[in-house]
This record gives structure tokens, sequence and C-alpha cells, in this order.
């Protein structure tokens, strides 16, 4: 299958969360079960051409915007471990500036970038020759093409059979639009913005909505969110919309790129190890406690390290780390280590705790992948409190590194951790279902009464290891997906 892949985000290139990691692993396992596949991304002027070999192209397109013609031009590069092409797509005006949305609010013209951007990939495809058999396009950014191809490339020779698959990541993002501007730029006009239409919610451009109610086949990261969305509390006001295409609405559970993510071959990490050679997981942790700055003594005391890899937002929890974190904390029960970038007063509460518990609270706030991988792999625990999560990746590689979840039990993080019972020895984690101090702290006491006590702490690591989330499961499914939106073109 030729399959024509858009996203604002694209791991390692640029990358602000989930979204990019996913959009890099689903066309390498299509690549590896023999289809086509081709990506498309803006070119920010943050990504690093000369590291990726990314190389300008001689294809320059126009695209249409409105009533007048823009320009763009491709460059080239690889997605790493695989020949799958990624053509970035230029524009000065548009992507040449730091940062892939802008923080902490948004550049004020994302409407007009992200409909460029997607309106381009229709004319850089047709530049290159490439007809694809699906587009399969992710989150708001690119909802739009989900509407450009079923309303404005229909009858055009390289798309009148492909079909258009919408993948959500997060309900909680949805691409509000001031409908002047943007049914302008994308030639719609105004008379295809009325009450109700597939454009419209609350009297604004909903993106989200347009990519759903466009789409062929609409899919969403994991079974349990794809069921969740469908009510008030998670549909964010679109669970209506949600409902009226339920027939097509599939729940496919995100993979892990498990030639990134394997402390196997994992080269970021101090030492390899696997489950065979658990030993060496200690060693990951002694050295990253010496790296924070603990004296060897201390670091090799036996103490749990609670960790977390995090966007800093209101959905991961971070509230419930703020209400219970400090107990376990004072009573030296664990040590807790966390890289994280986001909002100002979260940060603020993680600069408080390192003050408070230098030798405790291990905190780097910022983005950083290698020491994410680090992390990952000297923690005894991870833990995902979230309030709502769509899938959540960082649980599936902690379960790859033996590294136990504690999670709250939505979306995602329920489809992959299942609690450890002792009594059977099955499960892979710790769960706890109402957003509240009381549960988090009770499924945080259960974890660590395993920590160490055999044969519970070595089973629990053995399973968690075993565990396959892999891109190739979901590669799979997806597939399975295009096949049906195929059947069922719109
Ligand atoms: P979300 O997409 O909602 O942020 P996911 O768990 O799906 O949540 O994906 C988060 C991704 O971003 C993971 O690859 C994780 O390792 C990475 N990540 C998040 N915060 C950071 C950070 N501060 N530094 C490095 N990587 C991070
Ligand atoms: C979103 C979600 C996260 C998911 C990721 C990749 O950012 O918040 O749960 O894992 O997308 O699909």
């Amino acid at each position: 299958m030729n399959i024509l892949l858009l996203s604002a985000e694209v791991t390692p290139f640029a990358k602000a969360g989930g979204l990019g990691d996913v959009a890099a692993s689903l066309p390498k396992a299509w690549e590896e079960l023999g289809h086509t596949p081709i990506v498309f991304v803006p070119k920010y002027g943050h990504i690093d051409t000369r590291k990726y070999e990314i190389v300008p192209t001689d294809v320059i397109f126009s695209v249409p915007m409105g009533t007048w013609q823009e320009y763009g031009r491709l460059w080239r590069g690889t997605l790493p471990n695989s020949t799958v092409p990624v053509y970035f797509i230029q524009n000065q005006d548009y992507f040449d500036r730091d940062g892939i949305y802008g923080n902490p609010d948004g550049f004020t013209d994302n409407d007009r970038r992200f409909l460029f951007f997607t309106r381009a990939v229709f004319e850089a495809a047709k530049a290159l020759q490439f007809k694809p058999d699906v587009i399969h396009a992710h989150d708001n950014h690119t909802a739009f093409a989900m509407a450009f191809l079923k309303a404005q490339y229909r009858f055009d020779p390289y798309f009148h059979q492909t079909a258009g698959v919408f993948t959500i990541h997060n309900m909680a993002y949805q691409g509000l639009y001031d409908p002047k501007r943007t049914m302008e730029f994308t030639g719609f006009g105004m008379k295809s913005f009325y009450k109700g239409s597939w454009f419209e919610q609350h009297g604004i451009v909903n993106s989200m909505r347009t990519g759903i109610m466009f789409a062929d086949k609409i899919t969403t990261v994991s079974p349990t969110y794809a069921q969740e969305i469908r009510w008030a509390k998670f549909g964010e006001g679109l669970q209506n919309t949600l409902n009226e295409r339920s027939g097509d609405l599939i729940g496919v559970l995100n993979g892990v790129d498990y030639t990134e993510w394997d402390p196997e071959l994992d080269s970021t990490i101090y030492t390899n190890y696997t489950k065979e050679t658990l030993e060496l997981k200690e060693v990951n942790k002694t050295r990253f406690l010496m790296d924070c700055g603990l004296p060897e003594r201390e670091a090799k005391q036996t103490i749990p390290l609670v960790g977390m890899v995090t966007r800093l937002t209101d959905q991961k929890g971070i509230e419930l780390l703020e209400q219970t974190i400090e107990n376990f904390l004072s009573y030296g029960m664990m040590r807790f280590c966390i890289i994280g970038s986001g909002e100002r007063k979260y940060e603020d509460f993680l600069r408080y705790l390192a003050r408070k518990f230098p030798r405790r609270a291990l905190i780097q706030i910022g983005y950083n992948t290698n020491q994410s991988h680090k992390i990952i792999a000297a923690s005894d625990f991870l833990v995902v409190p979230s309030r709502f999560e769509p899938c959540g990746l960082t649980q599936m590689y902690a379960l790859k590194y033996g590294t136990i979840p504690i999670v709250r039990s939505t979306g995602g993080l329920a489809d992959t951790v299942q609690e450890f019972n002792p009594n059977d020895m099955t499960g892979n984690g710790f769960l706890f279902s109402a957003f509240q101090r009381r549960d988090f702290s009770a499924a945080i006491r259960r974890a660590l009464s395993v920590y160490g006590v055999q044969p519970y702490w070595n089973t629990i690591r053995t399973s968690a290891m075993e565990n396959d989330y892999s891109a190739l499961r979901s590669g799979k499914r997806y597939i399975e997906v295009f096949t049906w939106a195929r059947e069922a073109m719109r």
C-alpha cells in the first residue's frame, strides 16, 4: 500500500511529545511489512539538517491558499534505521522559527501555518508523482487534510481513490480557529461555514471536528480512550460528533519503536542489560545518581528510585504529585527523579522540591531525550498519574526496561498496565482509579512493598520486560484499518 503520513511532529527531527514518536514508528513498521510509506513534516527552523543529513531537493511547487498561490520547497531525509523517505516542507515565513507550536500560547498564525502545510502536502505528493492509497493525518494540526482530500482533491487523478484516515492523539487540543480567516485560507469560503457544518462547533472552526467528519475512518490511540471520548468527561465537547461517527471510530493501541527503546541495544544508557542481567540495571541507577551529585556510598543505598518523564501540564496529574510525594520523600521511603518541562507553576513546584530534598528529589527542568532514556533505565518505578491519557508511551518504554509503572487507570494506561497480584504472580505494575491523593499514595505503597522482595521483585520485572507492545503490532492493525477505509470510501 502507498501510505502518505503527515504530522506536525516526527521524531527525532521535531518532537514535543508522543505524537512525534508514533509518526516515526508507524511508517518504519509499514516499511518492514512490505508497504511504501512516505512522511511529511514542516521544515522548522530548529531542525538540525546537518546532523540528520537532510538535503534540499529541486522540487518547488505552488500551493493554493484562498484565491492566491504560495510556494513550498521540499527537503529530503530518511527515518533513522530505515529507508522511509521524510519530506520536509520549507516555507520561510511559516516555519523558519524556533519551535513547533510556539510556547507557551502558540504562534498567532498557527491556523495559517498548518493549513499551508496540510495543503502543501497534496501538491508535493503530486510533484513527487506519489499516488497514495491512503492519507493518514494526525491530530488537529493536519486534520484539514481530510477535508481537502474529500472536498477538493476527490476528482484529481492522484487522489480519487485515496482513503482518508484521521488519528486522534489528544482531544484536549482541537485547533479552534477564526472562521473568516480559516475558511478563506482553505478556499472553502464562508458559504461552507454554517451552524452544524462539518467545520463548525459553537460558531468557530474546530479542526478536530473537521477531521472526524471528513475522514473515512477515525482512530484513536488506545481502545479505552476510544470509549472514553464518547462521553462528556473525556470528549472535550466533541462527544456528540464522535458518537455520530462511532461506527467508524477504532481504538488502535500505540506501539513502541524497540530499535530506539530497548535496554539491550540502547546506546544512551550507562550499561546495557536484559532480563537475565537485571543486576546491570542497578549499575544504571548508581551511575545516574552519582551523575546527579550523590556520593557513591549514597548512590548504592537500597532506596527505591521513582522516576517520571513528562510534559508538565494539567493532563499529567502533577497536582497529585504535589499532594503526595513530599510525604514519601520526608520519610526517606524513596528517591524521586524527573525530567519535565511545561507550565511554570509545575516547574516552580519541582524547583521547590529540589531545594527541600536536595539528595532525594533529583529534578531536571527541560527537554532532553538522552536524559529521558537514562531516567527510564535507572528508575525502579515510573509514575504516570494522568488525569486522562489517550495512550501514553513512557509506561510502555518503562515496561521494556523492567521499570515498574505506577499509573492511573485511564486511556492507554489501563490498556497496558495490569495490577500485580502477589498470589498468582500475574501483572506488570500498579494502578489506581480515583484522581485522589489517597488512591495514588496507596498504589505507591503497594509498589514499594514489592521493591527488592523476592520472588516478587524479579517476577514482576521479568513479566514487564516480556510484554510486547511493538510498533509492528500497531502497524499491522493500521493496515487493517486502511483496508476498511478503502472499502468504505465516502
Ligand atoms: P504525551 O504525548 O502526552 O506527552 P506520551 O507518553 O505519549 O505523552 O509521550 C511523551 C514522549 O515525550 C515520550 O517519548 C517521552 O519520553 C517524551 N518526553 C516527555 N517529556 C520529556 C522531557 N522533558 N524530556 C525528554 N523527553 C520527554
Ligand atoms: C498524545 C497523548 C498521549 C499519546 C501520544 C501519542 O500526546 O497525550 O497519551 O501517547 O499522543 O499517541
